[in-house]
């Protein structure tokens, strides 16, 4: 202990177990734009990941490890602390203060005339939320060495940097947003102690990062707003006679582990399976790859492919819309209510359109990262359409990964579109009918002009590779 001079913490680490009827433990690898960055934090033992047990496997995992740190080929060395917090302290935190309100706040998910309604079962969530951050704070105040770096990621551990700094003022304490900030308008939705509670818990830290500029610029404004801190120099917050750096670093996609994970032969497989279901070979193909998230627009996607259909018939036969849509957060009720809508309406298309021999809509909701790239290899179009996304790093690997090039239609809504912008299709992710517009429009764009957008969407989508996106930040921390 208190060895570790690099300190990551998440609420998702780098592995996951499943506990086996036979009592083994499986290991699972952690997916997501997350993980993938925060590997670069290498495996030698001066580092070290803390992250929540997630359940029942990584309890166990933990428990076995005896100290509570895994040092595991499962994780390529890493070593890993996965805290044992409480199984109904951590569901009322990551369910309900995490995934529901601070999700729903920064990607402005909330039906307003009705929800949210902050009433005692917050409070009594929040409490949670508290305790599941405390319990970081104190594991990393116990493990880092004396000015070791500490690295906090994401919304569900925005008060770790105040409570650390209290319990540890000599370390050096980061924290990174993956996902949007919300304007200060749609963030004072939250009762006012938590919208201050959450800005200073976050202020805590000396650098905060973020994906683009303008989710940056909306957090200075929240400060602003609610707490009256000030704007200083470029990039600093001044409040509470202390000052923050806020810095944008914008996670890139991995070209050299895709494109050789992309060419192994479970991919091939999957490859050949695909094309089978997608029938005749000079079919073009609409593809789209997501968690099940309320964000991702996979509803008004669907809308739109049906808008398409109805405005083109010449397409009826000769496309076909391959939506990977992978089961997210299932705990919570309107994830899997949203989860049957997108079942239900593929369905529904594919019995309005559908003939012998051509399906209109192939829907996959079991998570296969080979078919995935499977997918992204073969795909014409790729449909990007969220509310609203911190990155969306499904934007930047399709083109990374693509054999002959792909159209990319894109929300403006993404973070990813302030790089990828100017070789992508611009959609506004409300507007059904322009969004089958641009699939047209990209199911024609002719061969080269789609392979040469193709190339330059790819090396902006590499600008900044994960181990980058790590080694910047931690330089800037001054590590
Ligand atoms: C987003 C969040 C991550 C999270 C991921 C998967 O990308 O920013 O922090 O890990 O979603 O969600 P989950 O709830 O399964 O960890």
């Amino acid at each position: 202990a208190d060895s570790a001079r690099i300190l990551v913490a998440s609420n998702r680490g780098p592995v996951s177990y499943a506990l086996l009827p036979d009592g083994e433990l499986e290991a699972k690898r952690g997916g997501g734009g997350l993980v993938s960055g925060l590997s670069a934090i290498g495996a030698d033992a001066s580092t070290l990941w803390v992250c929540a047990a997630l359940g029942d496997g990584d309890r166990e995992a933990a428990r076995r490890a005896g100290t509570g740190t895994l040092e595991t080929e499962d994780t390529g060395g890493q070593r890993v602390r996965m805290l044992d917090i409480p199984a109904d302290t951590h569901a009322a935190a990551y369910n309900g203060i995490a995934n529901s309100v601070l999700w729903f706040v920064h990607h402005m998910l909330y039906q307003t005339p009705v929800e949210p309604a902050f009433g005692p079962e917050f409070r009594e969530e929040w409490a949670a939320y508290e305790a599941y951050n405390r319990a970081f704070a104190q594991a990393l105040a116990a493990e880092a060495g004396e000015g070791a770096a500490v690295l906090v990621q994401d919304y569900h551990l925005a008060l770790v940097p105040g409570m650390l700094r209290a319990l540890r003022p000599d370390l050096r304490i980061a924290h990174f947003t993956h996902t949007p900030w919300a304007p200060p308008d749609y963030f004072r939705l939250l009762p006012d102690d938590i919208a201050a509670q959450l800005l200073t818990g976050l202020l805590g830290a000396d650098r905060l990062g973020f994906l683009t500029r303008r989710w940056a610029g909306a957090f200075a404004d929240c400060a602003q707003a609610v707490l009256g801190a000030e704007r200083a120099g470029a990039s600093e917050l001044a409040y509470d006679g202390r000052r923050t750096a806020v810095g944008v670093y914008g996670l890139g996609a991995d070209a050299e582990f895709l494109r050789e994970r992309a060419h192994r032969t479970d991919v091939d497989d999957r490859l050949v399976a695909l094309r089978e279901q997608i029938g005749e070979p000079d079919r073009k193909t609409i593809v789209r790859v997501d968690r099940t998230e309320l964000s991702k627009n996979i509803v008004r996607g669907l809308l739109a492919y049906r808008q398409l259909l109805l405005d083109h018939p010449e397409w009826a036969g000769r496309v076909v819309h391959i939506a990977f849509a992978y089961p997210s957060r299932q705990d919570l009720a309107v994830y899997r209510e949203y989860t049957a809508s997108v079942q239900a309406l593929a369905d529904e298309i594919n019995e309005q359109f559908g003939t012998v021999g051509w399906t209109p809509v192939v829907l996959h909701v079991e998570d296969d990262f080979a078919r995935s790239l499977a997918a992204y290899r073969l795909a014409d179009v790729a449909l990007v359409n969220p509310i609203r996304d911190g990155m969306n790093l499904v934007a930047k690997e399709v083109p990374v990964v693509s054999d002959a090039g792909v159209a990319l239609v894109l929300s403006r809504e993404a973070g990813a579109y302030e790089e990828l912008g100017e070789d992508a299709l611009p959609v506004n992710p409300y507007d059904v009918s322009a969004t089958a517009r641009a699939l047209h429009d990209a199911l024609m764009m002719p061969p080269s002009e789609r392979a040469e957008r193709s190339k330059r969407l790819a090396a902006a989508a590499t600008a900044l590779p994960p181990q980058r996106w790590f080694l910047d930040q931690l330089e800037a921390l001054g590590g």
